[in-house]
């Protein structure tokens, strides 16, 4: 008998140095969520975004290829593009080198003159990057294995839930601040032993709390749930595809989440670690075309109001106590049958990130 599991020390959520461990290591070995493919529409745009503290571009190249750069000239290093745009070709600010979409170095002013000159040996820095449901996800890694392995049969069961995926754009973004470890939020959003009594439309709401829980699937965390009172739902949920009468979420170990809501309605989580003590969250919500719909921003409004304004109290609440010397780390409830008053997740999650810090 080895006794119950110990939640993971507070100074892996507190101690900035396992922060830069984490920033260096861990977010350029796993798959981030850079943007969505419709920022990316035609041939030329492109959008900048950092992960692991490097800033990347995404571009689609001529043959309608998404590729992902790091953003950095392969001159003497200036930065290449910033924000958002579209373009013919890559051009440096500094001394206007050119770069084809595609990365291969196009022209330079006077590059003629220098005797041996090799254009064909440069090329700016490409990066793993894998399209999911029109969502642009980056690896640091070059070894990194594709996303079907990390999480196998997400990708499939996504298509299926949302079977109109190709059509969606981002509806709106709601931030939302807290002061907490990333790793805080996440493991709160992972477990559902706090729902009754901090999320009462949890507990009398649309899901069937006693059906509710969640399972590793790869490095995916899979919530499935019943579903009960869906005539009482304030939309339409008749979308006429399959799972319209289903509540289902995927997490991708470390900081995204796709949840599909009753109707097919898709939303998601991404975190943004900001240094041990901050983490954005960002909620995106989706429509046809992006164009306003009053049922998603319905949805988005109510989940702001009550579960995100629910779960804030909680983990900034959680951060400060893991900083008191009163703190000593308790066993985890991890019930052997699951369930939705069982810790399982957490178990999984803590078992990551301490492989993270701890190899
Ligand atoms: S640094 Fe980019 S052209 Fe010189
Ligand atoms: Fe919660």
């Amino acid at each position: 008998m080895t006794g119950p599991i110990k939640s993971l020390d507070a100074r892996y959520y507190t101690d900035p140095e396992v922060f830069k461990l984490e920033t260096g290591g861990l977010l350029a070995r796993t798959w981030q969520f850079g943007c969505h493919a419709s920022d990316l529409a035609k041939t030329g745009d492109y959008a900048t975004f950092e992960i692991a503290g490097e800033s990347l571009f995404a571009i689609r190249g001529r043959d309608d290829k998404i590729r992902v750069f790091y953003n950095v000239c392969q001159h003497r290093a200036h930065q290449l593009v910033s924000g958002t745009g579209t373009t013919r070709v890559v051009v440096c600010p500094y001394h206007a080198w050119t770069y084809e979409l595609s990365g291969e170095l196009r022209a330079g002013p006077n590059i003629k003159a220098v005797e041996g000159f090799d254009k064909s040996s440069v090329c700016l820095t490409e990066v793993r990057v894998e399209e999911f449901l029109g969502f642009v996800f980056v690896n640091l890694d070059p070894n990194a294995a594709p996303m079907e392995d990390w999480f196998p049969g997400a990708r499939a069961e996504l298509e299926e839930w949302v079977p109109n995926w190709a059509e969606l754009k981002p509806l709106e973004w709601v931030e939302i601040p807290e002061n907490c470890n990333w790793k805080v939020s996440v493991e709160n959003y992972s477990e559902c032993y706090h729902c009754s009594l901090n999320h009462p439309t949890f507990a009398n709401g649309v899901v069937k709390p006693e059906t509710y829980d969640i399972h590793p699937q790869g490095k995916c965390l899979r919530h499935t749930t019943e579903c009960q009172a869906l005539d009482q739902m304030t939309y339409d949920i008749n979308s006429g595809f399959a799972h319209s009468h289903e509540y289902s979420s995927w997490f991708l170990w470390p900081m995204f989440s796709f949840q599909v809501y009753p109707g097919n309605v898709l939303n998601t989580y991404h975190w943004r670690a900001i240094d041990a003590d901050h983490v954005v969250v960002w909620r995106g919500w989706y429509s046809v075309g992006g164009v306003d719909d009053e049922k998603v921003r319905k949805l988005a409004q109510q989940d702001r109001a009550t579960t995100v304004e629910e779960d804030i109290h909680l983990v900034e609440s959680v951060h400060r106590g893991l900083k008191s010397r009163g703190y000593v780390p308790g066993p985890l409830v991890v019930d052997p049958k699951g369930g939705v008053n069982s810790e399982h997740p957490v178990m999984h999650l803590q078992r990551w990130m301490k492989e993270a810090i701890d190899g």
